[in-house]
């Protein structure tokens, strides 16, 4: 199989609206932040239908679209945005299948959700989309630099 990349990159996470209703956001936090990637921007967002429709344009031709964004749109979100040494595959990991009753125990999605389309967390699936999405969502003085200083035990 592929080894991991060794890359540091940058992945766009979004605690979708039924995460914050279910009161999902401290857990979901706490699993990028346990596993040891660094947050670089965070914000809670009532998602505009054009910008939802921007996000997922890959898939506007599909019968589930028009659904998607009125569940994306359907409340506020977390805008999050993760560094670290491959962390867009990393993510994709901890998060789990898009199908939660076919993602792992142990995952975001396995352990937390039951229906596809209520499936609590979105990660961008290639480090181009992961800064295509960052720049969609944040503005630029939203997203910090900052150096953690408890670094040498994870890199
Ligand atoms: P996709 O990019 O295929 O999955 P992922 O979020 O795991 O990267 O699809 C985006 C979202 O679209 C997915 O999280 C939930 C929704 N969706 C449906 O509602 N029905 C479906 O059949 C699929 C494939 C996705």
């Amino acid at each position: 199989h592929l080894m991991a990349s060794m890359e540091v990159e940058e992945s766009y996470i979004m605690i979708k609206p039924d995460g914050v209703q279910r009161g999902l956001v401290g857990e979901i936090i706490s699993r990028f932040e346990n596993k040891g990637f660094k947050l670089k921007g965070l914000k809670l967002f009532h998602c505009p239908k054009q910008l939802a429709e921007e996000h997922y344009k890959d898939l506007s031709s599909k019968p589930f679209f028009p659904k998607l964004i009125t569940y994306i749109t359907s409340g506020p979100v977390v805008c999050m945005a993760w560094e670290g040494v491959g962390v867009v595959a990393s993510a994709r990991k901890l998060i789990g299948a898009t199908n939660p009753l076919q993602a792992e125990p142990g995952t975001i999605r396995g352990d937390l959700a039951v229906q596809t389309g209520r499936n609590v967390v979105h990660g961008s699936d290639s480090p181009e989309n992961g800064k295509r999405e960052i720049a969609l969502w944040f503005k630029e003085g939203e997203l910090i630099e900052w150096t953690p200083v408890q670094t040498q035990w994870l890199v």
